[in-house]
């Protein structure tokens, strides 16, 4: 069984591609119907976008109360960057050891801060193209339950997860800074698209919860009218690109 959280489509891309190469069924750790009971001696994949070199939190409510046993547990963390320690507080969450890594670079999401982009498209492309070459590896390690990992933490890593996140998690990983442009046609899709439920319209227009947020920016690149910002570093940023047909067949947020 693979579980994946995906706030853009990046890591629901993956998820379905080490579906199919494994032969595996996939479940979004969004839906709310119940999971099917894991078999004796199946598999758990976990894949999901890494958060300020950490898990985010909607993953980690969801997996905190699982029960996983001995069995084969594999994840793949997808990065606009660098990953840092985000495999140890996967671990901590699951209170194991993960069998086996990986991190795969994909189309940076984060734009709430200065220096924070999304990427052009030729390097989006570059990614995906890169990560579609590492997929099929990936899927053949995990098939021989192969134990190793294949991370890059980038520099800094263990301050970068350990000292900058508890802060980033606490400051600025909040739906309180999110505001709306004039432009807002009040179609409710970011309300509808919530993996949280965070948001609510009046009259059609969104206002946020405070509570739920789970820091995915799905309202934020999802917005058809590009109405969505955070604070005050967003307004000249770009949205997140569709992967196009050529790179990933039907895959969209
Ligand atoms: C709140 C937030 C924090 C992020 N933090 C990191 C990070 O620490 N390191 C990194 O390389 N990418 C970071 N990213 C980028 C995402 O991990 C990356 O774009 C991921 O592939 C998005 O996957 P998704 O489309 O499945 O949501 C962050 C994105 C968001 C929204
Ligand atoms: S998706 Fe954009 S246009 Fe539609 S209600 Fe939300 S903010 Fe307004
Ligand atoms: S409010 Fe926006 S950023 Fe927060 S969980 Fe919902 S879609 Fe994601």
């Amino acid at each position: 069984m693979i579980l994946y959280f995906s706030g853009t489509g990046n890591s629901r891309y993956v998820a379905q591609v080490l579906s199919q190469h494994l032969h595996e069924d996939c479940y979004s750790m969004e839906d709310n119907h119940p999971l099917r009971p894991l078999e004796d001696n199946e598999t758990l994949g976990i894949v999901f976008p890494v958060y300020a070199w950490g898990v985010p939190r909607i993953v980690r409510t969801f997996l905190r109360h699982m029960t996983i046993g001995s069995r084969y547990v594999w994840t793949v963390m997808t990065c606009g960057d660098d990953m840092g320690h985000a495999d140890s507080i996967l671990e901590k969450t699951l209170r194991r050891k993960v069998d086996a890594a990986f991190s795969v670079g994909m189309p940076n999401t984060y734009v709430c801060l200065p220096g924070f982009e999304t990427d052009s498209p030729a390097l989006a492309q570059q990614k995906v193209e890169h990560t579609q070459r590492q997929l099929p590896l990936i899927a053949a390690s995990i098939g021989q339950r192969l134990r190793l990992r294949q991370l890059t933490r980038g520099s800094h890593a263990w301050a970068k997860t350990y000292l900058l996140r508890p802060l980033f998690q606490a400051l600025l990983l909040t739906d309180r800074y999110f505001w709306v442009h004039d432009r807002c046609n009040a179609c409710g899709l970011c309300a509808a698209k919530c993996p949280t439920h965070d948001i609510t319209c009046t009259d059609g227009h969104p206002t946020w919860g405070h509570s739920h947020c789970t820091g995915c920016l799905r309202c934020f690149h999802s917005c058809p009218r590009r109405a969505i910002e955070w604070g005050r570093f967003t307004q000249e940023k770009q949205q997140k690109g569709q992967f196009s047909p050529r790179t990933a067949a039907g895959v969209h947020c």
